[in-house]
């Protein structure tokens, strides 16, 4: 439960330039004041990410997004039918957007949450929040305040809302060009988008910072459709394993960070987790679990 005085005290702390962690539909985010240069380097700097990956731009639903991007017809019947709620919608950019927002691109990631934590945070704030997950760069990303807290410490003021609903990130399209391109598929699934506008193409230009290794935990992990044989297996081989297995869609997807934090941390050799059927939301968390059990050499 947060309450107005919270909020006050976080937008106190937007204004000076400071960040805020702030509960969304989809995970934490976050959240520093979109206008000012300086905040935005301020995330880039807290969560340990390169210069010059864009952030998405977090707006109250009463405000007016073509204050920030181009909103072409296609991106109003997008944000008519999804927002508020989990998609974000890559448009050309505004020239007061500043640079740090968009990585020196000349298209914005816009996107109007759902939650009344984040709508009472962006409404009394009266601007955009940029806001990427609330994790350090290449982590797994948090679903509630006590995963913030663990990142960051007491260094970040965290507004409490509660486990998120959705639980992965929000479903990604680039609409600034006339073929509308799915760049990270979400909670709203790509067949509900094309119900609405036609074939999606997919970019072979991914989005920048959508690396191939991400939302890693520590331990390794094992992508399975029969968890329970590579279970037997593994042990036979003297190893220690744990494992995630797939529930309803929808409760997969709000468990799944949680339970990959906590798989983490019980220090067994291997983390299994079972691969979800491919429909819906279930082809999202099979993208998230196999960015999670991609290891680079370089440390992410
Ligand atoms: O659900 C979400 O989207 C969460 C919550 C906090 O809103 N945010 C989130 O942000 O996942 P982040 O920074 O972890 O991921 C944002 C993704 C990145 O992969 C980035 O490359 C892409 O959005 N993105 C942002 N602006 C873009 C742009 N102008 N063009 C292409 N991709 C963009
Ligand atoms: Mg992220």
């Amino acid at each position: 439960m947060v309450r107005d005085f919270q909020i006050d005290a976080a937008v106190a702390r937007l204004k000076e330039g400071s960040l805020v962690a702030m509960p969304t539909e989809t995970v934490y985010g976050l959240a520093g004041d979109a206008m000012n240069p300086l905040a935005v380097r301020r995330i880039y700097a807290t969560k340990g990410r390169p210069a010059g990956h864009p952030v998405i731009v977090h707006l109250s639903p009463e405000a007016d997004p073509s204050e920030w991007g181009e909103m072409t017809p296609l991106a109003r019947i997008l944000a008519e039918r999804f927002w508020p709620g989990p998609l974000t919608l890559i448009v050309r950019r505004k020239p007061q957007v500043p640079d740090e927002v968009t990585g020196g691109l000349d298209t914005v990631g816009l996107r109007v949450p759902s939650h009344p934590v984040a709508q009472a945070l962006l409404s009394a704030f009266d601007g955009g929040l940029a806001a990427p997950s609330a994790n350090r760069f290449g982590r797994i990303s948090p679903t509630t305040a006590h995963h913030v807290q663990a990142e960051f410490g007491s260094e970040i003021m965290v507004l409490d809302g509660g486990p998120a609903a959705v639980g992965i990130e929000s479903t990604i399209i680039d609409v600034s060009t006339d073929m509308p391109c799915l760049l990270r598929p979400g909670a709203i699934d790509q067949e509900s988008i094309e119900a609405l506008v036609g074939a999606l193409g997919t970019s072979n230009t991914p989005a920048p910072g959508t690396l191939k290794s991400h939302y890693a935990p520590m331990t390794s992990l094992l992508l399975s459709h029969n968890p329970q044989l590579d279970r037997s297996r593994l042990e036979a081989e003297g190893r220690t394993v744990a494992v995630l297995e797939a529930t309803a869609l929808e409760d997969h997807a709000r468990n799944l960070y949680g339970e990959l934090r906590r798989l983490d941390a019980l220090g067994v050799d291997i983390l299994i987790a079972e691969m979800a059927t491919n429909v819906g939301i279930g082809l999202a968390i099979n993208d998230r679990l196999s960015r999670a059990a991609t290891k680079l050499s370089t440390d992410q």
